[in-house]
């Protein structure tokens, strides 16, 4: 069934307290609740009115062993009726509480929502509606209760630790090998923080003092064999606090703060109070297995759940539709923070790319929504890069108009009127506009627009009265009109460079407005859009950009962001004229890349070797296919991979002198996580990319393998191992043998590490050679490969949606994927809903591939039983 946020209802009747006790045993939990119900002050039904209470419940899931309320049995069909997915209780009096008992199965749940088993350990996942298959209850956000006793028994050999949120009350040993805890948690909150945990785990410990002097304990667990990477977590966990503090003064408020890392979990981490959960990809790391973008993940995941502790716990979500209030607004804080700690410019370029890549592409597809939905099926399938990364555009653009002081003093007022209820994005942009004096009327239709606004530019300047007149025009997608798009731009004097305008932020409220600049001493260069100041494409007017002053921001530009942007236009362009079938050599596009190109590799000066690396990269597929209006995936690649050989041949020697300037310079040092050595792994790492490119001839191949298998064998850390396994894995002819050699070496190397055998899994999964699909498949069989882990099922079957091979036009990869999503769904629907994703866009594909991407979209939706996140998906991409 569709849910719609306009019918909205508040519950008439709430439960204000719980209490539970789980009894764990082999194959078989044993629930009891016990709930404490009440009318809901805030609704007034009239007198006689039948105030029944609606418990949600999946039958699937619970098998209901008994039901008391206020100690008497209850019976079904009179006192109470079963629904499919729910209990309805008629009538009960105020102040009654309900007793039930269910049954349920962990070890069979392998949809990973509610109570599951992840290996060895029991954990659990109840966002968004997963505490309904634990128990029957109120399972939505405007619930709020206390857990007043969490009681979980299990044996004590193989469950020696048990966690719930909030704090231990009492630990104790029970006949026969068991034992149990109980916990209880202060502050009331939705159910879908809840969170239990029964396992034999290792842990580190440490704590943190907040700035009013409270000492939290701060313990993270893991696997036992683990342990050893869950460091660098804590390192995070103290640096987030501390920064929360800052920036925000807020400080936490239990005594506790525990974390879990389980191998099986549908998403990143999961922020239940007092007890986060996180997927193991996204707390443990370490030299040896990590990469630097995993640091990176590990930092700001972290980061992550842990400014949920108020932005979504403290005050959470009315109901599932104001999902991004939290979201959104916590992915910017997650931003902003690991700006913080290592570089702003390369944080916001890595965010940019990544929004344009999926949110631009989901905006573009039918899975098109606005930040906050109006209508779901399934939830889970609005866990959304729009939900969260543009939900984050939108917050920093409050930021962008009002200014930290004022963006704080909105927060600040949000806190103090909504601290302790469950809220809507209206309330959060009343604080922003009460704290400020302003009105945010217009601005509110971002929460309601869905799609990627267009805007476009041109300019004149006017030599006799020194004045630069902007014009920006917005294409509007709102049915109410046009958007307010907060656009920052500096203008930069043509001939000496200077920023003769510093970064102003132009207000852009109408369908078309002109904005004006006076007293320039002479002609201008604009630059617009500075740090990519709103989700938006920018184009312009004529069509036709300006390549000169592309190249002129490419050298000059101030600002960071815009600098790496215009050198990314350029290569754009340049990779576009190749597709068209245009000879580069002859275009005036060649000669502004290669000097651009040139002068980026060969600054030796520059101690931001990551705005460097960026700078050399060629954007990446995904981002090029969002700028055309007919997708061929094939052409794209080829286009891209000639115009990465062209710039390879052409500074083939600089290429090799940076690269080895670069390994002497690292040589000697130690491993590091800092912005530094980061930036000189990239940098060199990219080099080593352009040089392996070059592989025409039999010597060529033979040089490029040397080359990387060099790197393989000298590295230290895990991203040098992964970006020549990168370079191995696409290499074919006389570079095959070493290509196999390091891909059974990195095998070996991994001595069944999960992660490392993920990375293993996708490297194979995204190589570019002729037979990939074979060897994908064969890939499918190996006995390391499982659909029941996510993280497993997306290194190979995501990963190879991402080649462009995926696309071949015989139509054989989208027969391979709707294969194993038929397998898929059976067992976890919101993986295999989420890996539908790829076969839905096929309306921006030439008319064969979208032909045949849409027929195996048709056999799914014959699936039979399908999933109702599946069925979701699939049949908006077929609407
Ligand atoms: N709230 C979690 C986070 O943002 C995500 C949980 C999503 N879970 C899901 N089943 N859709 O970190
Ligand atoms: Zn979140």
């Amino acid at each position: 069934v569709e849910i719609f946020r306009k019918d909205y209802q508040p519950l008439p009747m709430i439960v204000s307290k719980i209490n539970m006790d789980f009894s764990i045993h082999e194959g078989k939990t044993m629930v009891h609740s016990e709930l404490y119900i009440e009318g809901n002050p805030a609704v007034n039904l009239a007198d006689g009115t039948d105030k029944d209470l609606v418990l949600d419940g999946d039958e699937t899931a619970l098998k209901l062993l008994s039901i008391t309320l206020n100690e008497k049995e209850l019976e079904q069909g009179k006192d109470y009726i079963l629904e499919p997915g729910k209990l309805i209780l008629k009538n009960p009096p105020p102040k009654s509480v309900l007793k039930t008992t269910v049954e349920i199965v962990p070890e069979e749940n392998t949809q990973l929502s509610g109570l599951y088993k992840s290996d060895s350990m029991y954990c659990t996942q109840c966002e968004a509606m997963g505490f309904r298959r634990i128990t029957y209850y109120p399972d939505r956000p405007d619930n709020m209760a206390v857990f007043e006793r969490v009681r979980l028994e299990a044996s004590k050999k193989d469950y020696p630790v048990l966690l719930a949120n909030g704090n231990l009350l009492e630990e104790g040993d029970l006949d026969g090998d068991r034992h149990f805890a109980v916990w209880s948690d202060p502050f009331p909150k939705p159910s879908y923080l809840f969170c239990c945990v029964a396992g034999n785990l290792g842990k580190i410990a440490d704590s943190f003092t907040t700035s009013s002097g409270r000492k939290v304990d701060l313990q993270l667990f893991s696997e036992p064999d683990n342990v050893h990477k869950l460091q660098y977590a804590m390192d995070s966990l103290k640096r987030s606090m501390k920064w929360d503090e800052d920036v925000y003064g807020l400080e936490y408020d239990l005594d506790l703060y525990n974390i879990v890392a389980v191998n099986s979990f549908n998403m990143g981490a999961m922020e239940n109070k007092g007890l986060n959960v996180f997927n193991t990809a996204y707390v443990l790391a370490d030299q040896a297995t990590a990469t630097d973008t995993d640091f990176e993940r590990v930092e700001g995941v972290i980061g992550h759940e842990y400014f949920h502790n108020w932005t979504g716990n403290r005050v959470t979500c009315r109901d599932w539709f104001q999902l991004t209030l939290k979201e959104g607004l916590t992915v910017f804080r997650d931003q902003e923070f690991s700006g913080d700690m290592n570089s702003k410019a390369v944080n916001r370029i890595e965010n940019v790319q990544a929004l344009r890549a999926r949110q631009f592409a989901e905006d573009a597809g039918p899975m098109s929504h606005p930040i906050r939905p109006e209508s779901y099926i399934s939830m889970d399938n609005f866990y959304t890069s729009t939900v969260y990364n543009k939900g984050a555009e939108i917050i920093r653009m409050y930021q962008t108009l009002l200014g930290k002081d004022g963006f704080r003093k909105g927060m600040d007022l949000y806190f103090e009127r909504h601290d302790g209820s469950a809220v809507t994005c209206d309330d959060f942009l009343a604080a922003m506009a009460d704290a400020n004096g302003v009105d945010l009327s217009q601005f509110s239709l971002w929460y309601s627009t869905p799609g990627t606004p267009v805007v476009s530019y041109s300019y004149e300047y006017d030599q006799p009265s020194k004045k630069f007149k902007l014009t920006l025009t917005q294409e509007s997608k709102s049915e109410s009109g046009p958007l307010h798009i907060p656009i920052s731009v500096g203008l930069l004097d043509k001939n000496t460079g200077e920023d003769v305008v510093p970064t102003t932020v132009l207000d852009l409220k109408k369908e078309k407005q002109t904005f004006e600049f006076e007293n320039l001493s002479g002609d201008v260069v604009p630059s617009i859009l500075r740090q990519f100041s709103a989700p938006v494409k920018l184009v312009a007017a004529s069509g036709e950009q300006d390549e000169e002053a592309l190249a002129f921001l490419a050298a000059r530009d101030t600002d960071g962001f815009n600098k790496w942007e215009a050198g990314q236009v350029l290569f754009t362009n340049l990779i576009f004229q190749v597709m068209d079938g245009k000879d580069k050599t002859a275009s005036k596009t060649w000669d502004f890349v290669k000097e651009a190109f040139g002068r980026t590799l060969n600054d030796y000066d520059s101690k931001d070797y990551s705005i460097v690396a960026y700078a050399l990269n060629l954007p990446t597929e995904s981002t090029l296919a969002e700028l055309v209006d007919v997708v061929d995936p094939i052409a794209i690649h080829k286009s891209r991979g000639h115009v990465k050989r062209s710039l390879a041949r052409e500074f083939h020697d600089d290429l090799l002198k940076r690269y080895k300037a670069l390994t002497d310079a690292m040589s000697s040092g130690e491993f590091k996580v800092d912005a530094e050595s980061i930036g000189q792994r990239r940098l060199r790492n990219i080099c080593m990319d352009y040089l392996c490119s070059i592989r025409e001839t039999p010597q060529e191949q033979i040089a490029a393998a040397a080359l990387a298998k060099n790197h393989y064998e000298s590295a230290t850390c895990m991203t040098d191992k992964v970006a020549a396994l990168n370079c191995l894995a696409s290499m074919d002819g006389e570079g095959a043998s070493a290509r196999d050699e390091i891909i059974k070496r990195f095998y070996d190397e991994a001595e069944g590490d999960a992660l490392v055998l993920n990375k293993w899994f996708s490297i194979q999964a995204m190589a570019d050679l002729p037979d990939i699909l074979d060897r994908v498949k064969a890939l499918k069989a190996h006995p390391d490969f499982t659909l029941k882990n996510p993280n497993r099922c997306r290194s190979l079957v995501g990963a190879f949606s991402m080649n462009s091979a995926f696309h071949d036009e015989s139509g054989a990869g989208y027969r391979f994927i709707r294969e194993v999503l038929e397998e898929l769904d059976p067992l976890n629907p919101q993986i295999s809903s989420r890996l539908a994703g790829s076969l839905i866009t096929w309306k921006k594909y030439d008319e064969e591939r979208g032909l045949l991407m849409k027929t195996e979209l048709e056999k799914l939706s014959k699936l039979k039983p399908i999933s109702d996140d599946m069925f979701e998906i699939v049949s908006r991409g077929l609407k």
